[in-house]
């Protein structure tokens, strides 16, 4: 390596390199495209541009907040409103994660944000799973979905999502989540509803620690139950919560251009990335919204090692991170693994040599 040249992972490396997304929510998902056609089909819709469709479904780099932010997925839910919309969309997210080079995703989505045309919350759950096992057939990718409660909505509602999630647990559901404005609608109105999901075993993942400050996480992590945070940036404000998500491996879902889209970190050479892997704090690297914020993982793996420096190891151990974090049976994470492992072989002759 030449001095004062930073070595850099090339871009076809990373887009090859074994990734899991573990944060991946659909309606966030929808193409531009694919909104223009389904706008189309709308009862009494205005013909629309497609720049007319980017301005109101996606967002730039200047940074807003989270709900500027969130103010465009009542815009994008216009079109998911019907069973073919939602497998096709669900299709496409998955088409676009494998041209990511992703091999896992858990979507998720939030049943009752599909039910303004009528469809009861069962039959959008298995519309998106029937999205999901289409997909399954016919490219390489393995999927599970995460059923969303949401912050501000009906506490019947959430309990409903709960259920649904117990319902569905053999059938493609992986989990549940909590989304929605932490900005507006503390975490610790929701411990009731989660204490359910908890009882049942399942698999719980809180947006915690990105509209609000660490103790919005310590309740996610203590009375909800999370095994996993979206977003957590908040954390480093607190030593002895870095302390205890690296004690219990509390897995941080790190979104990196999400968090510049929520105005969470003004830059990304901000963002606490680094600071969670010199805390031990586990993390995995996610893509949060790609349709919003017209970005795929891979191009977030870019960034991630470019910003943070990232050496071929911590590239190695951050995908490896995507298979030990997801919401799978052993023997499921095992398979994964293995697969992982022997991706990261291949690549390794490249990985090291796009570095020098
Ligand atoms: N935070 C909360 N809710 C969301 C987000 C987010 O970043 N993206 C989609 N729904
Ligand atoms: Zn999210």
């Amino acid at each position: 390596m030449s001095q004062g040249t930073e070595p850099q992972t090339a871009p076809d490396v990373l887009r090859a390199w074994p990734k899991a997304d573990l944060h991946l929510h659909l309606d966030g998902s929808v193409r531009p495209e694919t909104y223009l056609e389904l706008a189309r089909e709308l009862p009494g819709q205005e013909a629309l541009t497609l720049e007319e469709v980017r301005a109101a479904i996606t967002v730039g780099d200047g940074a807003g907040s989270l709900t500027q932010f969130l103010s465009r997925f009542p815009v994008i839910n216009r079109v998911t409103q019907t069973a073919p919309a939602l497998r096709r969309i669900t299709r496409e997210a998955l088409e676009d994660a494998v041209q990511a080079g992703v091999r896992y995703v858990e979507l998720r989505a939030a049943p009752w944000l599909h039910t303004q045309g009528g469809l009861a919350p069962e039959a959008v759950v298995e519309a998106i799973l029937a999205g999901m096992k289409e997909a399954a057939r016919q490219i390489p990718i393995l999927s599970r979905l995460i059923l969303v409660a949401l912050r501000g909505r009906p506490e019947e509602e959430n309990r409903q999502v709960v259920q649904l999630a117990l319902r569905y647990r053999e059938h493609g559901v992986a989990g549940i989540d909590l989304a929605g404005d932490e900005s507006l609608h503390p975490t610790a109105a929701y411990g009731g509803i989660f204490r359910e999901a908890q009882e049942a075993g399942l698999a719980i993942t809180v947006h915690a620690g990105e509209g609000a400050g660490p103790e919005s996480i310590w309740t996610a992590v203590r009375e909800l139950g999370a095994r996993r945070l979206g977003h957590a940036t908040s954390a480093v404000q607190d030593p002895a919560l870095l302390d205890y998500l690296r004690e219990h491996q509390i897995w941080v879902e790190v979104c990196l251009t999400s968090n510049l889209h929520t105005g969470v970190v003004a830059r990304l050479e901000e963002h606490p990335f680094r600071r969670f892997l010199e805390a031990g704090v586990p993390v995995t690297l996610n893509s949060d919204d790609p349709g919003v914020s017209q970005i795929d993982l891979a191009g977030e793996w870019v960034r991630a090692a470019q910003t943070f420096h990232l050496t071929p190891e911590e590239l190695a151990q951050l995908a490896l991170n995507g298979v030990e974090a997801a919401f799978v049976p052993e023997a499921t994470r095992a398979m994964l693994r293995a697969e992982f492992e022997t991706q990261i072989d291949r690549l390794w002759p490249q990985v090291t040599a796009s570095r020098r």
